[in-house]
């Protein structure tokens, strides 16, 4: 008995302290910071203003209590019980609690010469191995509908090409909506304009993307190789997928322009990393799931002043991996659930969104790949708000809303990536950073 009483002191005990202990910036919240803020809040990254040293983070903290109490930050805001990504950034609720509590309590800096910053310079190894600028800004001209304009990029690639990665970059994406990425037989290409190094002792390459007419041969035989949405960064294969583009083929960019009330500039650039030597990997495949082609519940239209769930249904129609999903919406979209049912009934988690915002549309790469055998039926919902108290919505009153890729009509996408299923693909853990 006398032993159980010790026991349970010891623990009450250790449960005060724990409390009592005083939260420092050195010791307990930097730690939080890097992994969980820094990664985008740094002088290079994707948001307005760094987020690294105890000053920065001292000077932000009543914003940084607000963004983390409401779930604004970090920024994804899936379901990772129901399916947990490679590369999400969530807090746990130890974590928040701590960052909140840090700053109810005075931010205590501690021992601020012991902490080891991180730097976010690109390692040697992520460096693009070609890239292609825009010479000069393309202008958006002033008006209130989208548009869609072909760039061609004018450089030949001489050899099968393998990559691993593609990220097309804008400097503006306030206003362009999507980008996509294509290669393409270069028909009408000028005659030794190009160097005739080779690509990547040649490595950065500053070409003009000549707007182009979306007729005529050029377009011929074009296929798809990257996309560009809100948030999204380089498109990356993990370790044994590979993409490839083949000789005489050059890449194209279909950049599409939300409605601006001024004009703008922008400009943008295509990074690639290539696989040095020729893998004996599989190349991806695109398998989605789409509102225009899939939709259970037809026709594709949001009635002013409702709130209305879509479902798509599709089958699988052969032995796939799946490794990768994107889903794509528009503004109104409040929420989104993907899974799949194995033909002897397993639920195959794929991804569920809690709260769908426009700007924050990620690549949900897997930690594992999840078998898509043939038969399996992949189901994909989907719920908007097209009322007033949707502070999403454009239009104010709302109007009715119906679909097409412009801005302020809606989409309904799934876009899956898998890769021909091989013997234990769903036992082998995903590599991405090699
Ligand atoms: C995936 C990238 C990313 C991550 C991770 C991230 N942020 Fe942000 N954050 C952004 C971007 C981009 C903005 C500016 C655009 C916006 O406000 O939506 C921003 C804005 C903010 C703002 C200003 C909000 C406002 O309304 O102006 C605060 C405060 C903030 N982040 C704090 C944090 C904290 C704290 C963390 C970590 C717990 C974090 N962020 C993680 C990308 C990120």
């Amino acid at each position: 008995m006398k032993k159980i009483f010790c026991l349970y002191l010891l623990v009450c005990l250790s449960v005060i302290h724990l409390y009592s202990q005083e939260l420092t910036f050195s010791q307990h919240i930097s730690p939080i910071i890097f992994s969980k803020c820094s990664p985008c809040h740094h002088l290079d990254g994707s948001a307005p203003f760094a987020l690294i040293s105890y000053n920065e983070v001292a000077e932000m903290s009543k914003m940084i209590d607000y963004v983390v109490e409401k779930n604004i930050m970090p920024p994804w805001h899936h379901d990772p019980k129901f399916h947990s990504f490679y590369n999400e950034i969530i807090l746990s609720p130890d974590e928040k609690e701590s960052l909140r509590n840090w700053i109810a309590n005075g931010k205590v800096p501690g021992d601020l010469s012991s902490i080891k910053h991180p730097t976010f310079k690109p390692k040697a190894k992520d460096k693009p191995d070609l890239v292609f600028a825009m010479d000069k800004k393309y202008t958006v001209k002033a008006k209130e509908t989208d548009e869609f304009t072909w760039f061609q990029i004018p450089y030949v690639f001489k050899d099968t090409t393998y990559f691993k990665s593609v990220w097309l970059k804008t400097a503006f994406p306030k206003i362009e909506h999507h980008g996509e990425v294509f290669s393409n037989a270069f028909v009408d290409r000028p005659k030794d304009v190009w160097p005739s190094d080779s690509i990547v002792q040649n490595p950065i390459i500053n070409t003009a993307m000549t707007s182009t007419e979306t007729k005529g041969s050029l377009f011929q035989g074009k296929k798809f190789v990257a996309g560009r949405f809100p948030a999204t960064d380089a498109w990356q294969y993990p370790k044994g997928i590979v993409e490839c583009i083949e000789p005489g083929r050059n890449l194209m960019v279909y950049g599409h322009y939300a409605p601006v009330a001024v004009d703008e500039a922008d400009s943008a650039s295509i990074e690639l990393k290539f696989c040095k030597k020729k893998p004996t990997d599989r190349t991806y495949i695109e398998l989605g799931v789409h509102g225009f082609h899939d939709l259970v519940n037809k026709p594709f239209f949001i009635k002013k002043d409702t709130v209305i769930t879509f479902y798509c249904e599709k089958v699988v129609d052969k032995d796939y991996s799946a490794f990768l999903v994107l889903p794509h919406a528009h503004h109104i979209c409040t929420k989104m659930l993907a899974y799949a049912v194995s033909p002897n009934g397993d639920t195959l988690p794929l991804v569920k969104i809690d709260k769908w915002i426009f700007e924050w549309q990620f690549l949900y790469q897997f930690k594992k790949y999840v078998p898509l055998k043939r038969g399996t039926k992949l189901f994909f919902q989907a719920t908007y708000d097209n009322t007033a108290s949707n502070p999403a919505n454009h239009n104010s009153p709302p109007i009715d809303v119906n679909t097409s890729m412009n801005a302020n009509d809606e989409m309904m996408d799934l876009f899956i990536h898998v890769v021909p299923y091989q013997e234990g693909d769903e036992d082998k853990l995903l590599e991405y950073d090699y």
